[in-house]
Parts: structure tokens; C-alpha cells; sequence
């Protein structure tokens, strides 16, 4: 379906030859030929926003930071008093924060989306959540609007207006295309950056594996090490390179699909060994901070790390808030197994923690379930 509709999109418009020229045709991208439409579309209609939300005062000293994903707006929200109970000072909602295309008939508006946020913004306890703790996000396919989906999204400048306008996005990130946005709170020597990656809206298309009759049961992409794949997109690479050159104490960078693991063929970097490879090597050459990636999608969680140039990253992984599958710690760990995760992997309702220990110099990563309970937690220096 997705193929159809960006051929339709993508018309080639004639421009009117002057006497005795032969026509030349002009490509049109989607975003070009599409933004006439969406200006008429956002004037008319009454766009879903989340309710009003604390800003993080720029001088807070930053030491419990919330993390979660993978919210379904028809399903229970009970996981919101529980995250609010834990008392963070910020909330990373880190994508897949509605299911917009479920139920999503093709059409370039996106009802299906707008509808889902307008649902959100409708449950009484994330509006109660929203009333008492900051919050940033990012998206995932989810909310990008597509499953799985990249730049070739043809509607992805309107879910990309819907997803700032429901959020509250600054200036920054609605002037330049993508979600992508950074910000460093707290008084120097305790200062955190907190970098939110958007892994859609320039992302190459996936390399799907041969097709089976049975389900991978890892998933069913391929590593794709083509020159010319991207999950940021140059801008993005090139924004990031400046915001890690940046002086920070901690570094918290979130990506809504995992960036450690190639243990398994779903939707992550692995899927894009080069561009992995590309990001870490970055990462590495950030000015001196305590590092922790941040990421989602799975709707499991667990925490991982691995060695790469000298150094041990560390990912937490926190997925899903509300929309598990029924399945089992065990047989989930069983049938994953990974040498980059520590521990289980959890596929049951869970955020994450990040706590900053200052005196002490230590991050704490942990894996919250549904009854307070830690599933996962690791403490390391910087
Ligand atoms: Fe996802």
C-alpha cells in the first residue's frame, strides 16, 4: 500500500512549454505537491494537544529522569500514577506514544492519527500526569504513521505538524523538518543534555529478508551497509556532531529503536551496520560526559551493553507502557539471546529510570514494572 500511495503522490507536473519545446516534465516531491493541502487542512480542522505541561526550569540539577514507550491510547493508562509516584522530574515519552495508523485508511489527512491523539489527550490520568511532570518526546512508526515506516512516507510533514502541535514543540524543531531536538538543563559541573534522535523521518527504506511462509521469529529485515543509507539524514548527523561537541556532565541520547543489539532482525540500527557503526564511533568523540542511550519500540525491555573504542555504552531499553503480548520473561529471553543483554529481557508493562548520583559520579539505570518492582537495574561510573 505504501508503494501505491507514494506513486500517486509523487506526480511528475508538466511545466507549459513555450511555442515549438517539447514539455519537460519537473519532479514533485510528496512534501511539495501535499503542502497546499495540509495549509488548508490545519486551518479548518481543530488539531488534538496534549494537555498543558510544566516547563523544566533550565537551572534544575537533574536526578531522576522517567522513560517509557509504546503507549496505545485505547488501552489502560494506569501505568501514569505509577510513574508519577516514582517522582521523576522529566518524562522521556520516547515513541509509538499513540498507534495512529491502526485503523489508518490511506488517506493523506491522517485521520486515524489525529484521532488517536485526540483519545490521549482525552484520559484524565495523562492529563493528570501531564499537569505534574515535564515532559519531551519523540516519535517511533507509531506516531511517524506507518508501521515501520521511513522517509518515504509520503504524509510525513503532516504527522510530523500533528506530532509538534499535540506535544508543544518549540520553535526549533517546527522550523526544521524532522523531530529531533536537545536540551541541556542544570548548573555546570551538573549539567544533563538530553538528545532526542528522530530514526523516521529521514531513514532509507529497510532491506526486507526473501519472504517465508512462516513468521521470523526475530523479524524479517536484513543489515543493510549501502554508502547510501541513512537513519538520520545529513542535517541530523550534522546538528548531532555540534550538540555532542557541546559540554555536558551527563548525556542521555535517545533513539526510539534499539542502537546496541544485533542479535535480532526487527526494526534498529542493526538494521544499518554502517550508520551503527557511524553513530557510535560519534559518540565516542563527544566532549567528556557520562553516556546512557535510551531506547524502546520492542515492547519489551531490558538493558544491554557493549565495548566500542575503548569505552562501555549503555542502553536501556523501555517498551512497552501499556500494549504487551502475553508473553513470558522466560520465553522471551530464551528466544532472543543476546550477548549485548544484561540479564532477562522483560516483555511485560514497564518504564525506565535514569538517576544521577552526583556526589558519586554514577548513573543508574532500572526497569520498572507494572508493580513498582525492579525488573533490571545497573549502576556504572563516568
Ligand atoms: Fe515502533
Amino acid at each position: 500500500m505504501r508503494s501505491a500511495l507514494f506513486t500517486a503522490a509523487a506526480l511528475l507536473a508538466c511545466a507549459m512549454p513555450a511555442w515549438g519545446q517539447t514539455p519537460q516534465a519537473v519532479e514533485v516531491t510528496p512534501d511539495q505537491l501535499l503542502a497546499p493541502y495540509y495549509e488548508a487542512l490545519r486551518a479548518k480542522l481543530d488539531m488534538p494537544v496534549a494537555a498543558p505541561n510544566p516547563a523544566l526550569a533550565p537551572a534544575t540539577t537533574l536526578t531522576r529522569i522517567a522513560v517509557g514507550s509504546c503507549n496505545h491510547q485505547s488501552a489502560s493508562q494506569h501505568m501514569w500514577a505509577q510513574v508519577a509516584a516514582a517522582n521523576p522530574q522529566l518524562f522521556l515519552m520516547i515513541g509509538d506514544n499513540v498507534y495512529g495508523d491502526a485503523g489508518w485508511d490511506g488517506d493523506a489527512g491522517l485521520a486515524s492519527l489525529r484521532a488517536a491523539y485526540a483519545r490521549q489527550a482525552s484520559h484524565p490520568e495523562f492529563a493528570e500526569f501531564r499537569a505534574k511532570v515535564p515532559m519531551q518526546a519523540v516519535w517511533d512508526d507509531h506516531d511517524f504513521g506507518f508501521n515501520d515506516a521511513g522517509a518515504s512516507f509520503p504524509f510525513r510533514r503532516w504527522s510530523e505538524t500533528l506530532f509538534e502541535t499535540f506535544w508543544g514543540s518549540s520553535e526549533a524543531v517546527k522550523a526544521r523538518p524532522g523531530v529531533y531536538q536537545s536540551t541541556i538543563t542544570g548548573p555546570e559541573g551538573k549539567r544533563v543534555q538530553v538528545i532526542l534522535l528522530d530514526t523516521r523521518f529521514f531513514r532509507s527504506d529497510l532491506k526486507r529478508g526473501p519472504w517465508t511462509r512462516d513468521r521470523q521469529p526475530l523479524g524479517s529485515y536484513l543489515p543493510d551497509a549501502g554508502a547510501d543509507k541513512t537513519v538520520l539524514g545529513d542535517a541530523q548527523w550534522a546538528w548531532l556532531a555540534a550538540e555532542l561537541a557541546k559540554p555536558a556532565d551527563v548525556r542521555i541520547v535517545v533513539s526510539s529503536t534499539q542502537v546496541l543489539t544485533t542479535a535480532h532482525q526487527f526494526e534498529g540500527w542493526t538494521n544499518f551496520p554502517a550508520e551503527r557503526t557511524r553513530l557510535l564511533d560519534l559518540l565516542g568523540r563527544r566532549e567528556p560526559s557520562g553516556l546512557v542511550l535510551l531506547s524502546g519500540d520492542r515492547h519489551a525491555g531490558g538493558i544491554y551493553q557493549i565495548e566500542h573504542g575503548g569505552e562501555t555504552i549503555r542502553e536501556l531499553t523501555s517498551s512497552s507502557l501499556n500494549l504487551t503480548f502475553g508473553d513470558t520473561t522466560e520465553r522471551a529471553s530464551a528466544r532472543e539471546v543476546d550477548p549485548a543483554r544484561v540479564g532477562p529481557i522483560h516483555p511485560v508493562e514497564n518504564y525506565g529510570l535514569v538517576d544521577i548520583d552526583w556526589k558519586a559520579r554514577a548513573l543508574t539505570v532500572t526497569l520498572k514494572g507494572n508493580t513498582g518492582a525492579a525488573l533490571a537495574s545497573q549502576t556504572f561510573g563516568w
